[in-house]
């Protein structure tokens, strides 16, 4: 086969694709082919343009470390993640929603006990965060694991100034009670813009795009024969909500973080200074099992 035109071509490369073992790959490479090629002539993409998009994804590749994963913000500002997050946590009632990783989870948080403060370093409003973490449809999970981060009051990371806090902060990893219920001190988290200082920021410029995220604490939770939780609940009170950057607020994801005068604290701490408490109570969607 040869003198392929601007129609036949997409017949010859996906019957190239035709003797691959495996046969979800076929499928998804002939998938991809089929709406690769379909969008090139769509947009009737010019020569210049097919060459700017190389450039643009090359430059996402260059601007990847262990610490920079620009290729999974381009998925997270196309609404890719939060597509594959929907087709693959459909919940049963009771589990909580989940939504997009993000890249600033750290694996090796340190483990600390209920009540313990992680603000380190950082400034800001005193925030307690309690909760529980029950199985969909069942009772309370004791000994879950309830990995926590989030932005300090300018927005930033711990990982994103680890020379001026002199370590992690704003993260942890908690172990649910007997009654599987967790509690921490932190500060408040602000909105923050999500790294735009490479391809995806020139992205989001050129397509006057806003980089923000509304406030909110990331919780991964992980307790035996069940699904891990992979979440975040979000600030009620901040802005972005209905434009997230990431595509990543859900209804049921979004809770108060109540603010409280000075005084007696729902853990029995006495606080000198004005407080918030977020309070939000988990379900993880248990493991399928064979009968
Ligand atoms: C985050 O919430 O940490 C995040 C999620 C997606 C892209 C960038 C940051
Ligand atoms: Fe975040």
């Amino acid at each position: 086969m040869r003198d392929f035109d601007e129609f036949t071509i997409t017949r010859a490369v996906i019957d190239r694709f035709a003797d691959t073992p495996d046969p979800r790959l076929r499928q998804v490479m002939t998938s991809l082919v089929r709406h690769l090629h379909d969008f090139v002539r769509d947009v009737d993409l010019s020569f210049a343009e097919w060459q700017q998009a190389i450039a643009f994804l090359t430059r996402t590749g260059q601007m990847c470390d262990a610490h920079r994963q620009e290729f999974i913000l381009l998925s997270d500002t196309l609404g890719v993640s939060m597509l594959v997050d929907a087709i693959n946590h459909r919940m049963p009632e009771g589990a909580t929603e989940t939504t997009v990783l993000g890249p600033f989870y750290v694996k090796e948080a340190p483990e600390l006990p209920n009540g313990a403060d992680i603000a380190g370093l950082l400034e800001g409003t005193p925030l307690l965060v309690t909760g529980s973490v029950a199985s969909a449809g069942g009772g309370m999970l004791a000994g879950a694991t309830v990995d926590v981060w989030h932005a300090d009051e300018d927005g930033a990371y711990d990982v994103q100034q680890l020379d001026a806090l002199g370590g992690l902060a704003g993260r942890a990893r908690f172990r649910t009670d007997a009654e599987g219920r967790f509690h921490f001190w932190t500060i408040m988290p602000a909105w923050y813009p999500i790294p735009d200082d490479g391809p995806v920021g020139d992205m989001l410029k050129a397509a006057a795009r806003h980089p923000n995220r509304p406030a909110h604490v990331h919780f991964m939770i992980a307790a035996e024969g069940h699904e891990t939780l992979i979440t975040h609940v979000f600030a009620a009170d901040s802005p972005w909500l209905d434009s997230d950057a990431v595509f990543g607020v859900k209804n049921s994801l979004i809770a108060e973080f109540a603010a409280h005068p000075a005084g007696p604290a729902p853990d029995g701490r006495r606080m000198e200074r004005p407080f918030r408490h977020l309070a939000y109570d988990f379900g993880l969607k248990p493991v399928r099992t064979r009968d």
